[in-house]
């Protein structure tokens, strides 16, 4: 067994942002490009560093399977990853004997808690202020907490009614409403999470990327947060990307005024180079049968016609050890819903083969039933190419 087999046990990615690996595949390996917000979190930093990259100390908050960490931690500085949620942390563990960077740490922890912070240069806010019910003190924290700089990856309160209603979660939005703090009127709204507080309830489990524990969460309009970091110590802003349709920005704040900004330069510690994805598609194909045909695992194939007997046939060429042919009714281009991919595998657990277009939806939809050792998409994305 090789260090790159272990994510054969860990269970299903619910990453969304892949992870360049060594051998040219990715992880999860039906994403085909990494996260490009940790160079833009360096590149922004980089304006009030202080002193080497190697002495540099960041923290990155709810970092899932620690892609971004390990993005963040591409200048060989000291990076500690944390999320709430353990199997993203595991997963992240094993990619790091994957991939190396020791000076990365990942652990287990809640970003509602003070336990969960530490002192560092600057703090990776990203995707995970608008899934707290208290999003003020998460941000009191960071400013107590990172001495330079902090990167603001968020969903805002919609400005107006027609941003609201404009908005990809405008049947999430709720109550509108003000948080005092700090002599402030911060304008906010409510957002609905999943509505049972549960992480598995009826065999499917809670969305791993939602809220941890809350139903409800509580988002703040851009120019409050402005507002606020500046009371927090934090005067000095830019907005460096944003998503209107969410509305999402990607906001800077430095606590000194920050230079010009200027080219990063050579990453000191890259990650391994991104492979194109016809090449990333052969070299994970290939590495999945080996690793089928080696432990001579079950497979379950399920999918539709006519992948579902390409799929089938490969892996039976290739020696795979097939347990099922499943065929889901409809045509190739239609879904595997979660509820149809319960009920077609029955009880059933182990490790899937996906003969479908989509596999990224229907590999989260696997991922959310929770009994799933891994998801095979690599035959599917080989197969899919030669009959479109
Ligand atoms: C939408 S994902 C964002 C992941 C990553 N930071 C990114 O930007 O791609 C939210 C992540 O935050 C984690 N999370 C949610 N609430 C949390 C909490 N209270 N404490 C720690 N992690 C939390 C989730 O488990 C999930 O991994």
């Amino acid at each position: 067994m090789t260090a790159i087999d272990a994510i054969y046990e860990l269970g299903i990615s619910h990453n969304k942002f892949s992870l360049p690996l060594p051998d040219g595949t990715f992880y999860p390996d039906y994403f085909f490009s990494s996260d490009k917000r940790p160079l833009e979190f360096l590149k922004s930093f980089d304006r009030i560093r202080d002193g080497d990259w190697s002495d540099c100390t960041f923290s990155d908050l709810g970092c899932s399977e620690g892609s971004t960490t390990f993005g963040i931690s591409q200048m060989g500085s000291t990076v500690y990853g944390v999320e709430g949620r353990a199997d993203g942390v595991e997963r992240a563990k094993v990619l790091q004997q994957i991939i190396g960077f020791e000076r990365t740490h990942f652990s287990v922890g809640n970003v509602d808690h003070e336990e969960s912070y530490r002192q560092v240069d600057a703090i990776f806010n990203a995707g995970v202020l608008y899934h707290l019910e208290d999003p003020v003190t998460c941000l009191e924290r960071c400013a107590e907490n990172a001495r330079l700089f902090i990167y603001l990856d968020t969903g805002h309160a919609p400005g107006s009614q027609q941003e609201r209603e404009g908005s990809k979660f405008a049947s999430n939005f709720g109550r509108v409403h003000t948080v005092k703090r700090h002599g402030l009127e911060l304008e906010a709204v409510d957002f609905a999470e999943p509505s049972t507080t549960a992480e598995k309830k009826g065999g499917v489990r809670r969305g791993p990327r939602a809220g941890i524990g809350n139903t409800n969460s509580v988002w703040l309009s851009h120019a409050s947060t402005v507002e606020l970091m500046k009371v927090l110590g934090f005067p000095y802003h830019e907005t460096v990307g944003e998503q209107p349709h969410i509305p999402r920005l990607r906001t800077c704040f430095w606590r000194t005024e920050p230079k010009a900004p200027s080219p990063l330069g050579t990453l000191l510690k890259p990650l391994p180079a991104e492979a194109p994805p016809e090449a990333a598609i052969a070299a994970a194909r290939t590495r999945d049968l080996a690793y089928l045909k080696r432990t001579g695992a079950p497979v379950i194939v399920i999918g539709h016609e006519p992948l579902l007997a390409a799929v089938a046939e490969d892996l039976r060429k290739g020696g795979a050890n097939i347990d099922a042919v499943i065929k889901a009714p409809g045509n190739l281009g239609d879904k595997l819903p979660l509820r149809g991919l319960d009920k077609m595998l029955d009880g059933r657990s182990g490790r899937v083969a996906v003969a479908t277009r989509d596999v990224a939806r229907a590999s989260f939809n696997l991922m959310k039933l929770d009994r799933f050792g891994y998801v095979f998409t690599s035959f599917a994305l080989a197969r899919e190419r030669e009959l479109a």
